[in-house]
């Protein structure tokens, strides 16, 4: 399975606003319509994404990515995340966190922040599988959870062929 992040535009915002989650999930996240708003109401650190298997749109994810935020510990959030409900529970939200916690540590992030209500089992069992953590807050009525991220390791060639004896 092939999954990707592809910026989301007005050339494939319909691909987007067709995506839904079941009914009894609509208290735990926006509609795709609404975070588009939000998106251009704060375009300076809003960076909405289709979620795409195998190049078909089965979710979206919303970050905020705000590097000049004063609380360097506050700068990174996984702000929305859906898969459609056709698409959910065949392990494409598993595989698509995996892609944005990539997406996150190749842009500079050292953290990532994330809230969901309590009652969201299905979410909170992929985030904790990921590695997130509660960190005690509340964040309007609803739990945080961060997750560290370390530095990428150097994955490079090394110069001149072989790595220096120590
Ligand atoms: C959370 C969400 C993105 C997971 O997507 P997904 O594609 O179903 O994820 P996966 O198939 O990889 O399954 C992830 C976990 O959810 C569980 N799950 C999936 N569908 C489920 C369902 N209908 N009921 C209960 N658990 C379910 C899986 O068993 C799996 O649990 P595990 O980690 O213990 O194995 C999806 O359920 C969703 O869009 N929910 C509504 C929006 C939402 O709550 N977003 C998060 C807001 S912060």
């Amino acid at each position: 399975m092939n999954i990707e992040l592809v910026g989301l535009t007005e050339e494939n915002l319909n691909e987007c606003l067709r995506l839904k989650v079941a009914e009894e999930q609509t208290q735990y996240i926006a509609s795709n319509e609404d975070s588009w708003k939000t998106a251009q109401e704060n375009r300076e650190v809003a960076r909405p994404f289709l979620i795409c298997r195998d190049r078909k749109a089965v979710g979206f994810a919303m970050f905020a990515f705000d590097e000049d935020y004063e609380d360097p510990g506050d700068r990174y959030w996984l702000w929305r995340f859906m898969i459609d409900e056709r698409f959910q529970g065949k392990g494409i939200g598993t595989a698509a966190l995996r892609e944005i916690i990539r997406y996150f540590r190749e842009h500079g992030a050292d953290h990532i922040r994330l809230s969901t209500k309590e009652t969201n089992a299905a979410a909170l069992s992929l985030y904790r599988r990921a590695g997130f953590c509660e960190t005690g807050e509340m964040n309007g009525g609803e739990i945080v959870l961060a997750l560290r991220l370390q530095p990428r390791l150097f994955t490079g060639p090394v110069q001149g062929g072989r790595p220096k004896q120590l």
